[in-house]
């Protein structure tokens, strides 16, 4: 069988932790796969003197795969975001982020299962930000029409290709009319070409926000611009268990990036006890992308039969277990 180079950047913080994790599990999953090691982020900051050096960025653009740690943005001051700049440089317009309740973690919420759908390129994320002068700071918002457009192209395609229930948009065109408004206009345009009959609709996004707490089962794919997506995805996050339950995959027309929703979690870096389970998942749905179908069916059902298990001395301690990511990670080899 042909073999699969994929480009692999450990990342900051649990980075390298759920990486190893997640290496292990795919090397016994039977996916042929081969590993191109890149750098990216504060660890490259040290050895390469750049968050994001060129070859990286070089070897994406080649490989067109890549599974991607999380790295870490300062806060408030240094580098502009890693992510940022990757998503932005390799096109990676769509941010797909599954949520799905999983057997034998306990939540609040039973049978979630939804789709975020992040726009990932423009909007309040451009990162255009001046001080117009002392005392008053200016942020810009930038929504193009070709942006836009590819995004819903993206959800609508998707929700018919996976025969899903409904698209919900979440906008805040009462207050940014024009902004969220061009966006509207492309969401309800792309439905017309796409999907006329699928069931629709826009909801303000506060109160979309509130219906999805109140009760997720009434929304199946969530379509957004960059920063109501950023934020709507740790919420969707909280509705299963957390952030160390969700994957996620930034995908472009040329190449894909895949990576967990979650971020480098310093308060639990260098500790044995993140859960790999975001970014393993995040490989199943590179497997599925490579059309590795067997090898991501084999890893999902190793995971699920652990979780529905439910043996706490197997699971992290984000999702009730009292064990670490070793215990997990042993747990899987051994179901596969
Ligand atoms: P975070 O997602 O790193 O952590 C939030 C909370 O969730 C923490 O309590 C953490 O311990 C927990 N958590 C996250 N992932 C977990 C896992 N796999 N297992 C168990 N618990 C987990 O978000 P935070 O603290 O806001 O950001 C930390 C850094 O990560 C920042 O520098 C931020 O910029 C960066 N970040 C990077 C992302 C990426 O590279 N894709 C995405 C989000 C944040
Ligand atoms: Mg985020």
């Amino acid at each position: 069988m042909a073999k699969h180079t994929i480009c692999l950047i450990e990342g900051d913080g649990i980075g390298p932790e759920v990486t190893a994790a997640t290496l292990r599990v795919l090397e016994a999953s039977g996916a042929s796969l081969e590993w191109v090691k890149l750098p990216a982020g504060a660890a490259a900051a040290e050895t390469e003197g750049d968050v994001l050096p060129e070859r990286t960025l070089e070897a994406i653009a080649n490989y067109r795969v890549a599974l991607k740690g999380p790295v870490t943005t300062p806060v408030g001051k240094g580098f502009q975001s890693v992510n940022v700049q990757l998503r932005k440089r390799l096109n990676l317009y769509a941010a797909l982020r599954p949520v799905r309740s999983l057997p034998g973690v306990r939540t609040r919420y039973e049978g979630v299962e939804v789709v975020v759908v992040r726009e990932n390129t423009e909007g309040l994320y451009s990162g255009i930000e001046h001080e117009v002068i002392p005392g008053v700071v200016e942020t810009l918002k930038v929504t193009t029409r070709v942006g836009c457009e590819r995004i819903a192209r993206f959800a609508f395609d998707y929700a018919v290709k996976r025969q899903r229930r409904k698209v919900s948009v979440f906008h805040k065109a009462n207050i940014m009319k024009m902004a969220d408004g061009l966006f509207l206009d492309c969401a309800r345009r792309m439905r017309a070409q796409i999907s006329p009959t699928l069931p629709y609709d826009e909801l303000i996004i506060d109160n979309g926000c509130m219906q999805l707490v109140r009760d997720p089962s009434q929304f199946d794919v969530l379509l957004l611009e960059n920063y109501n997506g950023d934020m709507v995805s740790d919420l969707c996050a909280g509705l299963v268990g957390g952030l160390g339950v969700v994957p996620g995959a930034n995908i472009g027309d040329h190449c894909a990036v895949f990576e967990a929703v979650h971020g480098s979690a310093p308060d639990i870096a260098g500790k044995g006890l993140a859960n790999p389970l975001a970014l393993l998942m995040s490989s199943v749905m590179m497997l599925n992308h490579l059309g590795e179908t067997a090898a991501a069916d084999k890893v999902k059902t190793a995971y699920d039969t652990v979780l529905a298990e439910a043996d706490p001395a197997h699971l992290t301690r984000d999702i009730g277990g009292r064990g670490g990511t070793e215990s997990f990670t042993r747990a899987l080899l051994a179901r596969l």
